[in-house]
């Protein structure tokens, strides 16, 4: 088989633990993935896809990480610091059984990545970072609960933000939309990020070509690699039971960026221009995809 993993007898239980014989099961769509791949497809290993005990402990986890959002959305505001946030976010894990995936990832400092106007991503909660009045911001949370990881992000605008911050804050959410409606599953996995690109040049903005979306559940960061600027009909395969996000970063200048030198994690637009972000977390499904974390 394409991904040189075992294969059950038919009449044997299926990989999955759904505890169904294998060809009532996850045979077709196994078959399916190996024509795909014989025909020169890029198809991924079965051992992304999620079973349904996996997909449940997601849904617990994204419960967690979405309670987390909410909770910060019910606070924010003109005078919070971002150092607020991210003491917000250790209490509600605390409070829930939980805990940051970001933290200690990979040497990441703190619980949560707070994106204030020109910072793209990755940006370090500090109690310098006073929100003030038309800011716009991206709260990035990542959770792990029981093992299982769960992540998504949001844009607040505090008080009263200007026209084209507001645009670019909702093109950019337009442009996940655009690209939840673009899983499908056998489609490719480009035709997803195309979808998002559009949305975000017709507006003038640019998209974000240095990172990407990611498959999520079982570890934080899983294949496949999710582009916003890919082409339809390219990339991997989408099959149900993949679980992935889509979290464009959207510049309102050029897409180019820069890396913080003195801590490298903090990415800002080059230009200076401001940058939004919006993420949600999915499982393909049999005639779609189902979000999980928003
Ligand atoms: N939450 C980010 C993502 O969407 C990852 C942040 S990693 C960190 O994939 F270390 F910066 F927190
Ligand atoms: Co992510």
């Amino acid at each position: 088989m394409f991904d040189n993993l075992p294969v059950p007898g038919r009449n044997d239980p299926c990989w999955c633990g759904s505890g169904r014989k294998y060809k009532k099961c996850h045979a077709a769509s196994d078959e399916r993935m190996e024509r795909l791949w014989l025909e020169g497809e890029q198809v991924l290993p079965r051992s992304l896809i999620k079973t349904a005990k996996d997909i449940d402990g997601i849904k617990a986890s994204a419960a967690v990480n979405m309670g987390v959002l909410d909770y910060v959305g019910e606070r924010i505001g003109v005078g919070v610091s971002t150092m607020d946030i991210n003491r917000w976010v250790e209490d509600y894990l605390a409070k829930h059984d939980a805990v940051s995936a970001d933290l200690n990832y990979e040497g990441y400092p703190y619980s949560v990545c707070t994106a204030i106007n020109d910072v793209v991503c990755h940006g370090f909660p500090s109690e310098d970072d006073v929100l003030a009045d038309g800011d716009i911001v991206n709260v990035d949370m990542s959770t792990i609960k029981d093992g299982y990881f769960s992540d998504s992000s949001r844009m607040f605008c505090i008080g009263e933000v200007s026209d084209e911050r507001r645009r670019l804050v909702e093109t950019c959410h337009e442009s996940v939309k655009a690209g939840i409606a673009a899983v499908r599953p056998w489609g490719h996995l480009g035709d997803v990020g195309a979808a998002v690109n559009a949305v975000n040049i017709a507006a003038g903005f640019s998209t974000v070509e240095d990172y990407g979306g990611h498959g999520i559940g079982c570890e934080f960061h899983e294949d496949p690699f999710v582009s916003f600027v890919s082409k339809e009909g390219t990339g991997p395969i989408m099959v149900p039971g993949m679980c992935f996000t889509i979290e464009p970063m959207v510049n309102a200048g050029k897409a180019d960026i820069t890396i913080d030198k003195s801590n490298g994690w903090i990415v800002r637009t080059a230009d200076g221009s401001d940058s939004a972000q919006w993420e949600v977390q999915l499982v393909v499904t049999e005639d779609g995809c189902e979000l999980l974390s928003w």
